[in-house]
């Protein structure tokens, strides 16, 4: 039997994702195989097509940052009661595809009952914002935080989890953004039009915010920085601003590593962080697993409604990334290869 996966044949253009047939085996030994009911396209998707990405796999590959799927068959040694089992995994490649093999130990249970499209948007999106906000910033109700690309797929992550902790929130975004910000709680601030930090500053006075938390990246640093207060949070941890015309920056990177990434506290007392999901799942599975799952119960308890801006069919990957490229997106666009 054949299964359709979208490989990333090259960096360039979304031409460079193609359809490709592939046959199905049984799982190796200590390896489940999963059917994917559905997967998430994201910016760091695009950010791997175009440029630097320090754990993308070597070209040819799948990708695919994320998934929710059913185990459909197991190898020697993985314990049976996995068998058909929901399940979620942090993948980095290998999402865009009808089905895929994993060593049982990334997996997280999904709880009956709720929606795998849902639970999918947790994967990566709100553990990245719940990460941020509680193990690194470490925030406390009444805080005050300003959000970059507060309307996209970690913005709102960040908006929906910032609000169930009781912060003050700015979020920017253009025009098209701004009705989600504000329903998830959050004063958009339009960056596209007048001067966004004059704006934010008038409005928060002359303390600053509590934590930046910063997914654009590349001038952001220097105008978002001096909003933060003595003593709070710059949080770094993407640079949607630096891909232009489907090219990533490879420089901006390593700028803003060399002026914020080599001590923790900045002489002027205000402490920057590095936040990176992969980076602290490949030293250790156990936090990740740990936030997935409270952020699971919180969903199956009603209190998340994570913004789902599109179920796509598999074939439409190509079509989700230009969406993405072009800042369409307000909230988690999701392949499902069975519509
Ligand atoms: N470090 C980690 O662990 C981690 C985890 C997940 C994602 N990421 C990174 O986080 C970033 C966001 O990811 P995502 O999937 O949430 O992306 P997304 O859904 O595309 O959201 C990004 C938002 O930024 C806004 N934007 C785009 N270009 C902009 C610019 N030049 N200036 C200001 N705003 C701009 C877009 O909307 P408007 O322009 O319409 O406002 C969009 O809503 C990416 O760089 C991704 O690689 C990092």
């Amino acid at each position: 039997m054949k299964y359709t996966s979208i490989l990333l044949t090259g960096k360039g253009s979304t031409d460079k994702l193609q359809i490709t047939q592939n046959e199905l085996r049984e799982p190796a030994a200590g390896e489940v195989r999963l059917k994917i009911i559905c997967t998430g396209v994201g910016f760091t998707d695009v950010i791997m097509r175009t440029g630097y990405y320090p754990y993308a796999p070597k070209l040819p590959f799948v990708p695919g940052y994320e998934l929710v799927g059913t185990v459909d068959a197991i190898g020697a040694g993985v314990k049976p009661e996995l068998l058909g089992k929901r399940v979620a995994a942090l993948t980095v490649h290998g999402g865009y595809s009808e089905y895929t093999y994993l060593p049982p130990d990334n997996l997280v249970p999904v709880p009956d009952g709720v929606d795998a499209a849902e639970a999918l948007t947790l994967v990566l999106n709100y553990v990245t914002a719940y990460q941020m906000l509680h193990r690194v910033a470490k925030v406390q109700a009444g805080d005050s935080v300003l959000i970059t690309g507060a309307g996209g797929g970690v913005g709102t992550a960040l908006l929906e989890l910032g609000r169930l902790a009781g912060l003050k929130m700015y979020g920017t975004g253009s025009k098209s953004k701004h009705a989600t910000i504000s329903a998830l709680g959050g004063v958009p601030l339009d960056y596209t039009s007048g001067d966004w930090v004059k704006s934010v500053r008038e409005q928060i006075g002359g303390a600053g915010v509590k934590a930046v938390f910063d997914g654009i990246g590349g001038d952001y640093l220097k105008r978002a920085y001096p909003l933060v207060a003595k003593g709070g949070h710059y949080v770094f941890y993407g640079l949607t601003g630096t891909v232009k015309n489907g090219k990533a920056s490879t420089i901006a990177p390593l700028l803003t590593l060399a002026r914020y990434g080599l001590r923790k506290i900045q002489p002027d007392g205000r402490k920057t962080a590095f936040y990176g999901v992969t980076t602290i799942y490949r030293k250790d599975t156990t936090p990740f697993k740990e936030d997935l799952a409270k952020l699971f119960d919180l969903l199956a308890a009603g209190k998340l409604h994570p913004v789902i801006v599109a179920k796509m069919p598999l074939r439409d990957a190509a079509k989700a990334q230009q969406m993405l490229e072009r800042g369409a997106a307000g909230g988690k666009l999701i392949l499902m290869p069975d519509l």
